[in-house]
């Protein structure tokens, strides 16, 4: 089999840079190493970017996220029992719009599936070869026999486990990376948000966010232990902790039943670098990790895979290079921003267990400074909203 782009990897970045290079004539082929099932079953976060909207509304895939999805003015951040509401339209203009990844990643099937575009599930063991020279193959089996498939470009979209960063020379590529030393405990059920907006809560008992994917579902997280056993968190020992973590009214207000799902998540920050090794690119999680305290993990991927689509269409329209140069260092400057925001929200919003008491001072000094200052604020709310691309 021959295509012009090989994707690894069918989770959000895959499927919208195939969308993208479709809507531009240039053919591709996702090979992806579980079922469709399997990737409708990963539960992730569910704010996006007007950056990211916009790119689905371009590839026609934005029909149920204008009917289902909320529209947010605004979020809020609690500390000391208060509530600091962040104006993100008064402040930027902007809005964020909450629709579950899982369902943009669902639309994104249907819209390949719809339009007849090769999507190989189940694909397994599959390795890159050759990225280094003009005429890449992917090797991978399918029903017990081994395929190749010939390319003119390899996109990595295959997440942070993937076999694309995995196959780089180790001399090659840098890393950065750090680990913080707790997870978050998520807890999704059919009930009424206790909030209208999402509330981002810094507690002595620790961090606490509460979400929603529509009206009558809720997402809930609370900050635990990195190695905690989810089994030992039931509901009602969640309910009774994310209660104690917010303010009175949103506490009174958080409405109980039973969890649909129940996940530990470790937070961790991390870029590789550079993003582009001969004909082989790394976008999207297999390029970098945030923390989901800012929830821009897919927000980034659609960034990363905007400028690789444009790059791409470039090089197959005008025969030109330069966007293929210039990918890595483009996608990078957007990155590391990012990177720095959903640090910097995580380092405000949770406790870490070996803070002494001046960190602890510095903590609640940013939350004054924040309260009191406009500016600060603004800050927030644009990187909220989504940097320009
Ligand atoms: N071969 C084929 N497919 C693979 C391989 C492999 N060796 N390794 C991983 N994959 C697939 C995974 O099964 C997954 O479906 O690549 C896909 C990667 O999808 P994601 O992990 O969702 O990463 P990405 O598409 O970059 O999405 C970024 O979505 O996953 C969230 O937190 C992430 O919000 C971020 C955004
Ligand atoms: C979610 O709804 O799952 C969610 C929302 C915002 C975040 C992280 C997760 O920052």
């Amino acid at each position: 089999m021959r295509t012009q782009v090989a994707i690894i990897g069918a989770g959000p970045s895959g499927l919208l840079l195939g969308a993208l290079l479709h809507k531009a004539g240039i053919d591709s082929v996702i090979l992806e190493r579980k079922s469709g099932e399997y990737v409708l079953s990963r539960i992730r976060a569910g704010v996006l970017e007007q950056g990211a909207v916009d790119m689905l509304a371009s590839v026609g895939v934005d029909a149920r996220m204008n009917a289902e999805g909320l529209r947010h003015d605004g979020f809020a951040m609690g500390f000391a029992n208060r509530r600091l509401r962040i104006d993100l339209a008064g402040l930027t203009g902007k809005q964020v719009t909450v629709y579950g990844q899982t369902e943009v990643t669902r639309d994104l099937m249907d819209a390949r599936k719809a339009a007849g575009l090769v999507t190989i599930y189940e694909a397994e063991n599959v390795e890159i070869h050759d990225f280094d020279t003009r005429n890449p193959r992917v090797t991978y089996e399918k029903d017990g026999a081994t395929q190749e498939l010939l390319c003119d470009f390899i996109a990595g979209c295959d997440g942070f486990h993937g076999v694309c960063r995995a196959s780089v020379p180790q001399g090659a590529i840098r890393n950065f990376e750090k680990v913080y030393p707790f997870g978050w405990l998520g807890l999704l059920a059919d009930v009424p948000p206790c909030s209208h907006e999402l509330i981002y809560a810094n507690h002595e008992r620790g961090f606490a966010l509460c979400s929603m994917r529509s009206k009558t579902r809720s997402r809930y997280y609370i900050q635990c232990g990195a190695d905690e056993d989810v089994n030992a968190w039931s509901d009602q020992r969640f309910w009774d902790e994310l209660r104690r973590r917010l303010d009175p009214e949103a506490a009174e207000a958080v409405i109980t039943g039973p969890s649909l799902e129940k996940s530990i998540a470790p937070l961790r920050s991390f870029v590789a670098e550079p993003l582009r090794f001969g004909r082989l690119f790394l976008a999207g999680d297999a390029a970098h990790i945030v923390p989901p305290t800012g929830a821009k993990g897919l927000n980034l991927a659609a960034s990363d895979v905007h400028y690789l689509g444009e790059a791409l269409r470039e090089y197959y329209r005008d025969g030109s290079e330069a966007g293929i140069d210039a990918y890595s260092a483009r996608a990078l400057a957007r990155i590391w921003k990012a990177e720095r925001f959903s640090w910097s929200l995580t380092m405000l919003l949770h406790r870490f267990s070996n803070m002494n008491a001046f960190e602890q001072r510095m903590q609640e000094a940013d939350f004054l400074y924040i309260e009191s200052s406009r500016a600060a604020q603004t800050t927030i709310a644009e990187n909220y909203v989504g940097l320009p691309y």
